[in-house]
Order: structure tokens, then sequence, then C-alpha cells
């Protein structure tokens, strides 16, 4: 047959270009900053290639090649030089993570994302207060609204130490409102939530949970974070953090949840925003280590295709490398 319509027109070079319907830009792109109360120096990730923890002493440094590359925004982790029961050193005021923010505020133009969550805090590593008998019962892992307060309590104390935004990551039922309600009574109106709104139960966390020293100590998260195997819950839990004042909405893992991301696209108005996460990083320097694939090209397909999904915005680990190739 002889065929009239031709796809294949628009498949020229320099007609190809025009009608592009995705793009990547570096404003769409998130880059996560670890800092480190334990070092003096900047540790490798091994298991996140080019990524690196870093002293609060190289904060600024740090975000300063961030921001060379052409990305504006970072998002901070912390590691304290302690941990306890109750994740203290996560609100206090001479702690790491706000340590950073002051410096990287005063001394850079970054905006400053950080992430509100215990699991780096406490020495159970769960991302709250423990039940009673935790440890005893599989079936028992965070007291919730036990959370809720120590939540609003760091999320004030990046607020104060200058952050312009709060990214809550531990899934704990009403904590945009706990951390809404908290922000206003301290004057920070004008502080944002992005909210984990739906952060799944994810196997492709681990490189993560060696890099800030997250893990559960026993047990697991699944009592608090989504099952993979749900999407119309995913509505539910977006639907929710809206109604508590959520401003941007994150779907978490990136890659494996691309329907979740474009159904939050479609059924909320709030920007959306999607983490490409360590293990999603990790596996694509793994193969690209043995030769099977091309890194360059395999991140940017990766990163194209999460923004063709309806993410507005992606927190990701190639944030850099990905900024340097446009
Ligand atoms: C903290 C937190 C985690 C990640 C971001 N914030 C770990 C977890 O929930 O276990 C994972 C990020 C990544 O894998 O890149 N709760």
């Amino acid at each position: 047959m002889d065929p009239t319509r031709r796809p294949r027109r628009l498949r020229r070079d320099g007609v190809r270009e025009i009608v592009s319907e995705t793009s990547l830009s570096p404003s769409d792109l998130i880059a996560p900053v670890f800092v480190d109360a334990t070092t003096d120096e900047r540790v490798p990730i091994a298991s996140m290639p080019g990524h690196d923890r870093v002293p609060v002493a190289s904060a600024v440094d740090r975000v300063e090649e961030v921001l060379d590359t052409g990305i504006e925004t970072v998002v901070l982790f912390g590691i304290p030089e302690s941990k306890d029961a109750t994740g203290s050193r996560a609100w206090a005021e001479d702690g790491v993570v706000q340590c950073a923010i002051r410096d990287i505020t005063r001394e850079t133009d970054a905006t400053v994302i950080t992430d509100v969550c215990m699991c780096e805090y406490t020495d159970h590593g769960h991302c709250g207060i423990l039940e009673d008998n935790a440890r005893e019962s599989p079936e028992l892992t965070v007291d919730n609204d036990a959370t809720l307060d120590r939540l609003a309590r760091i999320a004030v104390s990046h607020a104060e130490a200058g952050a312009q935004m709060v990214a809550p990551s531990s899934m704990t039922d009403g904590m945009v409102g706990a951390i809404r309600g908290a922000l206003d009574a301290a004057g920070f109106e004008s502080v944002a939530i992005m909210s984990y709104a739906a952060k799944y139960e994810s196997a492709f966390y681990g490189p993560f949970r060696d890099a800030a020293d997250g893990a559960p100590a026993f047990g697991d998260r699944r009592h608090y974070q989504m099952d993979p195997a749900n999407a119309r819950e995913a509505m539910a839990e977006v639907a929710l953090d809206v109604e508590q004042g959520a401003d941007v909405l994150m779907v978490k893992p990136a890659l494996a949840y691309l329907d979740i991301i474009s159904a939050v696209r479609e059924n909320f108005d709030q920007p959306v925003a999607a983490y490409n996460v360590s293990g999603e990083y990790a596996m694509l320097h793994a193969a690209a280590e043995k030769g099977w694939l091309d890194l360059d090209a395999v991140a940017h397909e990766s990163l194209l295709s999460i923004k063709r999904a309806g993410a507005d915005l992606i927190l990701t680990y190639f944030a850099e490398a990905i900024a340097d190739q446009l």
C-alpha cells in the first residue's frame, strides 16, 4: 500500500525537534544533598556513584557545585552526630540540617527544601515515635499520633533556619495538617509544603538507606508506607494531603510508578513532583559500569519519561549530570 499518513515525515532532523512534546530544563530538577555531622571530610556513598555525604562546613561548597550546573534547588537530608529513641536531634536548633540551611541561605541563592522525617535521627530507624512493645510485635511500629507533633517541631525548626519549603516523608496520617498548623502558628505562612503524598514501601530505597543511615533496625515500613499494589489508594492519600494544605504533591519512587504520576496529574491541579529514587539511580550506574547501558542516554530517557508522565518537578541524583548535558 501507499501510505498517505506518514508519521516519519515529522522525524526528520530539524522537524523532529519542533514537534517534540516534552523537554527537560534545569529548573525542573531538584538535587538531593546529604549533610553529615559525623565526618570532617566528604565521604563517597558507595552505592550512589558521584554522591558524597558532606560535613556541614562543606555544605555551601556542595550547593555551589549544584548551582554551577544551572540547578537552583536542593533538598537536604541530615545525618546527625547521635541518635536516640525520639529522634531529638531532628529539631535541634544546632542540628546538622538546621546549621546547613543557615549557611546555605546566607551564602548562596539556592532554594532550600528539607526532608522532614525521623528515620535518620532515631536509634531504631523508624520514621516516628515507636508504639509500646513495637520491637516484640510485627504488627506494631510507629505511633502515628504521637509522631505528629514531632514532625511539626522539625518543620518549624527548618523554617526558623531559613528553609523555603519542607517535605514531610514519613507517611504519618495527618502530617501535612499538623505541619501547616505549626508553621502558621509560628509565623511561617509563606513556607510551602511538598508532601511525599504517595510514597510506596519500595525496595528501591536501599542505597539511600546506606547513604543516610536510616534503615529500620527491625521490621519494615509497610505499616506506614503504601503497598506497591495500590493505585486508587494513592488518589485517596493525595486527596487527604490536598485537604490538609499540601502545596506540591509528590509521588515516590518514579519509574515503577509512572501510572501514579500520571493519575495525580490528571486528578489534581497542584504541581506534581516525582522522586527518582536512589535505587533507580544505582541500577543505571551499575549497568553502565558493566558496559551494558549508555548512562547519559538512559538517565535522560528516564527523566524525560517522568516528565512526560506528568511530573513538573523531579528530585533526582542525576540532576547535576543532566543539567550539564542540557
Ligand atoms: C526518609 C526518606 C527515604 C527516602 C527519602 N526520604 C527513605 C525511606 O523512606 O526509607 C528515600 C530516597 C531514595 O531512595 O532516594 N523517610
